[in-house]
């Protein structure tokens, strides 16, 4: 079923069951942390492998205490800047917490949407709730409610209809639980705005990141459309009547569909349902300008990159 009303949502989380909701990021699959057979929804609605953690998100900060154990200085530094924001931090986890909601790992994500929706939804519920982003495995994420229907309509009990989501592309993840933060996951919140609060954070770029984050290993933000970055002109074919264009500069072509943004939030805002809308229409190739990896810059190229390295 659908709503608009939060608190008619949470009464399916109050009986055990999934529910869609909309973020400031992306719009997640939510289920109750402390329901491992709600959990195990999650994962095969999503078919999401097993081995991938969620995030816990919370409603408000008398939740925290039940997730994670031994909260770092620099952790609650970064709490006290980004939260309620698209920041997630990784912390131990605490022995509430099922095995299953962390693919067995001893910490947790922790994230405190802005969304007012997504915060009243949670409230209501009484509990702080898992919620990976609500596509299929491996799709681009949805970042309005119909891209949820989309993917999931018939494999969830309930869809909370909210606005399109404002930053279109996930949160950033940092582990906490070492000497100093480690950006495992960029997002909107920048390496450049995390070091103004803890000058130590470190973007984690070694092999052990892997190991460190799990999704990453993953197959992330594909459309069935190839996708190919576009840093100069001569990376556009000669023939694009069945391919597609996004980007802040218009390129002289005439593709099958093109959207030109006004600046890097709003192609970031764009390009998740960009993607969706091209497979809609069976475009074949999917042309994305380069944009300068700096603010959220950075997390859009990421995403691109992981869409392009499909093929
Ligand atoms: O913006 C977001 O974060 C959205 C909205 C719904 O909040 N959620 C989201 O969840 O993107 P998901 O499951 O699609 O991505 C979670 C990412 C994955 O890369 C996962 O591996 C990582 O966070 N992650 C979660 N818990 C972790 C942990 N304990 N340690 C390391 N990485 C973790
Ligand atoms: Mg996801």
């Amino acid at each position: 079923m659908q709503t608009d009303d939060p608190i008619e949502a949470a009464e399916f989380i109050k009986h055990g069951g999934i529910v869609a909701f909309p973020t400031e990021t992306v719009y997640g699959l939510g289920a109750s942390v402390f329901n491992e057979q709600a959990i195990m929804k999650v994962f095969q609605a999503k078919r999401r492998p097993a081995d991938n953690p969620l995030i816990a998100h919370i409603s408000s900060m008398s939740q925290l205490g039940d997730l994670a154990n031994d909260i770092s200085d620099d952790a609650k530094k970064l709490i006290d800047a980004f939260f309620p924001g698209p920041l997630t931090l990784v912390l131990l986890r605490s022995e509430q917490v099922p095995a299953i909601a962390t693919a067995g790992l001893d910490t947790v994500g922790v994230r405190m949407p802005a969304n007012s929706l997504a915060r009243e939804f949670i409230a209501a519920g009484g509990v702080p709730l898992v919620a990976p982003s609500a596509n299929i495995s491996g799709r681009p994420s949805p970042t309005t409610w119909q891209a949820v229907l989309e993917d999931m309509d018939g494999r969830i009990d309930c869809i909370l209809r909210g606005e399109p989501t404002e930053i279109g592309i996930e949160s950033t993840v940092v582990d906490c639980t070492g000497a100093r933060p480690v950006l495992l996951r960029l997002g909107s919140v920048s390496l450049e705005q995390l070091r103004a609060v803890v000058p130590g954070t470190v973007l984690a770029s070694d092999p052990s990141l892997a190991r460190r984050s799990p999704g990453l290993r993953h197959k992330h933000y594909s459309p069935a459309a190839k996708v190919v970055i576009v840093t100069e002109p001569g990376d556009i074919a000669d023939r694009v009547d069945a391919s597609a264009y996004i980007g802040l500069h218009p390129a002289e072509r005439t593709f099958a569909l093109v959207r030109v943004c006004s600046d890097v939030e709003e192609y970031a805002r764009s390009v998740f349902e960009f993607f969706r809308e091209c497979d809609r229409r069976k475009i074949d190739t999917i042309y994305c300008e380069s944009v300068p990896r700096t603010g959220i810059g950075a997390a859009l190229m990421d995403r691109i990159r992981r869409a392009a390295e499909r093929h």
